[in-house]
């Protein structure tokens, strides 16, 4: 993993070949100011990683990523990238609108370069919205190469299902986030429930929202969100409206088919690992890093750079798509390997 930070580094610094030339890398913290310069290099950078203090001390403290010292640089794997074509972007809700400055950067600006930093009000009656923003100021069919995204690519939070990904046709990647944080954030989100039928999502918003208990465990409990990413990996919504006759299993169902469709995926990037993600994209599929492919784009109002305090859940535990995530951590790291 830690090459995949020095790559980074040298990438931005366009200086690709030094980083092959290079068994080791100093990371510094033994300069005169307490950080070394590489150390310094990094923190002038605007990434989502880096912004607050605490996340500066974390970095320069230190855990496996971050560490200070000089790093053994393991071998150097040869540049195997492969072109990716057919994208199909798999968008669970809050994890990681901002990605999709990297699928423009990748399929959408090989004639010139693109000016990434759209707002996200940039259109109007609409908020928090960096897709739209992106995708008005850079219209696919004016900018994308000719089958780079798929057919009927979307922003929005589309399922996917096997029978597309096994067809090989489409190409899906996409980012994991940890489910309690995704569900706390999408609590802060007006309890995010895409899919949900009108008439429960008002339910939802009165016994769950700001004016009933305002409470992300009541809204984890309900019924139709937990399992949000067993369902959209196997072609169902985020949230399950439920029948009269339904009993929610929380996904429970989709499980294995899920899990499945992790290890299927084009790619899989994690939030919790966003720089190293984006350069596991560039590493597998080619092209040049943007910088702006490192910003978040798309902070809520309730944003904040530490992680959510998990006890608003007040105990309930999102199994299935903690299985999930795990089977992503799991891809996620054997790709970075
Ligand atoms: C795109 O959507 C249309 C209409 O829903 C569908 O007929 C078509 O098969 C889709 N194409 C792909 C590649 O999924
Ligand atoms: C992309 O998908 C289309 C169908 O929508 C298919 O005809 C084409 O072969 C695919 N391209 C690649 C490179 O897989």
């Amino acid at each position: 993993m830690v090459w995949y930070l020095s790559m980074l580094i040298f990438i931005l610094a366009g200086n690709a070949a030094a980083a092959l030339a290079a068994p080791t890398w100093d990371l510094g913290c033994h300069g005169h100011d307490g950080l070394g310069s590489t150390a310094s290099h990094l923190l002038q950078r605007t990434s989502r990683m880096l912004r607050s203090a605490s996340a500066r001390d974390a970095i320069l403290q230190g855990n496996e990523i971050w560490g200070c010292g000089s790093l053994q640089i393991p071998e150097v794997p040869p540049l195997v990238a492969a072109p990716l074509r057919n994208i199909t972007w798999l968008h669970f809700p809050k994890a990681g609108t901002s990605f999709l400055a990297t699928i423009w950067n990748y399929a959408c600006s090989r004639r010139m370069a693109l000016d990434l930093a759209v707002s996200p009000r940039a259109v109007p009656g609409c908020e928090q919205c960096y897709d739209v923003a992106l995708m008005d100021r850079y219209p696919p069919d004016d900018y994308c190469e000719e089958g780079f995204l798929s057919q009927n690519f979307s922003t929005q939070h589309r399922p996917v299902t096997s029978s597309a990904v096994q067809s090989d046709e489409l190409k899906v990647i996409g980012m994991f986030r940890r489910p309690s944080q995704r569900l706390i954030s999408a609590f802060h989100d007006s309890c995010h429930a895409s899919g949900l039928a009108e008439d429960q999502y008002k339910v939802l918003m009165q016994e769950c929202g700001p004016n009933g208990k305002n409470s992300a465990g009541c809204y984890a409990r309900f019924p139709g969100i937990a399992g949000c990413m067993s369902r959209m990996l196997t072609g169902g919504f985020c949230a399950e409206t439920q029948f009269a006759e339904s009993s929610f299993d929380g996904g429970k169902a989709h499980l294995e088919e899920a899990i499945a469709m992790v290890k299927e995926m084009a790619f899989v990037g994690l939030t919790e690992y966003w720089d190293l993600s984006i350069c596991l994209f560039q590493r597998m599929f080619g092209g040049t890093v943007n910088a702006a492919q490192l910003v978040d784009f798309h902070e809520g109002d309730s944003h904040q750079d530490q992680l959510y305090d998990e006890t608003q859940l007040m105990g309930f535990v999102d199994e299935v798509d903690e299985a999930i995530y795990q089977a992503a951590s799991d891809r996620f790291h054997e790709l970075v390997q």
